[in-house]
């Protein structure tokens, strides 16, 4: 019977190439759709970064990146040449932040800053230092300095700040601190990430983040953004770039073509956004756990496995991060020892040599669907812009410590664009630069620059 069981869970999780092709093609008309005027599921945000970085941008900035586990505050001297330097400081956030209040929420970061450039800058400073803001969170612009945030994401619930703008926000927080900051920009995490990455190399063609969350940027043209009619100034034309934060872990809200399985609905059930981030919600790295729970309980319950255990452990919510399928899939031992002490150390439960076998396999079959399907936003994006050949930059906890991910997400590519074993790679995800931190003050030094340009 759990044989049975598995075979099932195998078939609904393994992911052919028929079905990336599919949902990729899918994938594209949604890009499309998301720019045009009446929109679609996929939010398709204009940033506002009109220019490519040229790698001569100089300058001492500011960055802070609020993403979904660390509050980093970045020190980021350009140097021009295609080179940067930076310093900083990670905080982690306070455990039960995504819930607090905002005022919370921008006391905590105010009180960081401050923090940090007393640090960095002990006799002080004679102006106010730029600041870029990563703010890792679907919201709206109407130009590069403002965000109205659309909704949460990644289990965040703070209440009150959906559909206001963050900046002003944090500009308070920081008055009130008497921390002697501008806010300039604020910009994606997978914009930063885009931009970053181009600053110092001239291949990158998107900004991906495979993180607690995912997401990707890339640059289009003002001309094929047509819910842009109206919104620009003059001196901007068709083949202007503009930064595109797509928000595509939104794809397919409607649940046409990913193949979700009972565990899948069930997160989204439970979660404070039902019915949102439908893609977000099988591959990125706030669930990779929890769909990993949901089945054991699922077998438990069943009387399949773990039979005369208490599963109090297992029966709670998120209990398992993703750290825990990450080294379920690294234990080298072929009778899993470390798999054993896992288990005993998160979910308090003793586990024979069959059960670690599997819960090795349906880590294996999560981690291998998270990343064949992490592939199609890729993809999708190189259809859409023509792309044969990218480096697309990449960012995040899942793309930089899940085993494998990074050699499933390349064979995935490969299979889906049919390349021949003896070609190489034309489209390759490559470690990013630095992340957004960098991004945010390279877009900081953009908008400066236009700001004296008059534009
Ligand atoms: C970082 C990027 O390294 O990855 C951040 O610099 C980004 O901008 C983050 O938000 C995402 O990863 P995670 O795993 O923290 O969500
Ligand atoms: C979520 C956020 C998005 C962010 C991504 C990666 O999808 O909505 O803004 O880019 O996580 O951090």
């Amino acid at each position: 019977k759990l044989q049975k069981e598995v075979d099932v869970i195998k078939k609904e999780f393994t992911i052919s190439k028929e079905v990336l092709q599919k949902i990729t093609n899918h994938f594209v008309s949604e890009l499309d759709k998301g720019l045009s005027k009446k929109g679609g599921n996929i939010p398709m945000i204009p940033g506002w970064v009109l220019d490519f970085p040229t790698g001569d941008e100089t300058g001492d900035y500011l960055a802070i990146d609020l993403g979904g586990t660390n509050l980093r505050v970045v020190l980021v001297k350009l140097r021009g040449n295609r080179k940067f330097d930076t310093t900083q400081s990670k905080y982690s956030l306070p455990e039960n932040i995504r819930t607090a209040t905002s005022d919370e929420l921008f006391t905590f970061i105010a009180d960081c800053l401050k923090k940090f450039v007393q640090q960095e800058f002990p006799n002080g400073v004679s102006e106010p230092l730029p600041l870029g803001f990563t703010f890792s969170y679907p919201a709206s612009q109407n130009s590069i300095n403002e965000g109205i945030l659309q909704r949460w994401t990644k289990g965040f619930d703070i209440k009150g700040m959906e559909g206001k703008d963050v900046v002003p926000m944090l500009q308070d927080a920081i008055k009130h601190f008497h921390v002697p900051i501008e806010v300039v920009s604020l910009i994606n995490d997978t914009t930063g990430t885009l931009v970053a990455s181009m600053y110092t190399d001239s291949e990158t063609k998107m900004g991906l983040i495979f993180g607690t969350g995912c997401n990707g940027a890339y640059y289009d043209v003002v001309g094929a953004i047509p819910k842009l009619e109206g919104r620009v100034d003059t001196d901007v034309n068709d083949d202007t770039p503009m930064a595109i934060n797509c928000e595509y872990g939104a794809f397919d809200n409607e649940h046409l073509v990913l193949p979700r399985t009972k565990y899948d609905i069930q997160i989204d059930k439970e979660s404070p956004r039902p019915g949102q981030q439908s893609f977000e919600k099988m591959i990125s790295g706030y669930y990779l756990g929890e769909v990993l729970r949901l089945i054991l309980l699922d077998l438990a319950s069943k009387g399949l496995i773990l039979k005369d255990q208490d599963l109090e452990n297992l029966k709670k919510p998120f209990i398992l991060d993703t750290s825990f399928p990450a080294e379920v899939e690294e234990d080298p031992f072929e009778h899993l020892p470390n798999v054993k002490v896992l288990v005993k150390k998160f979910l308090n439960l003793d586990v024979n040599l069959e059960e670690r076998q599997l819960i090795r396999c349906l880590a294996e079959l999560i981690g291998e669907r998270s990343s064949r399907l992490s592939i199609c936003g890729i993809a999708a994006i190189c259809k859409k812009r023509g792309y044969k050949t990218a480096h697309c930059a990449a960012d995040g906890s899942v793309f930089n410590k899940y085993p494998g991910f990074k050699e499933r997400a390349a064979k995935g590519l490969r299979d889906l664009f049919e390349w021949s074993d003896d070609q190489e790679d034309p489209i390759i995800i490559v470690p990013a630069e630095d992340g957004s931190g960098a991004g945010a003050a390279i877009i900081a030094a953009l908008t400066q620059a236009r700001l004296k340009k008059g534009l």
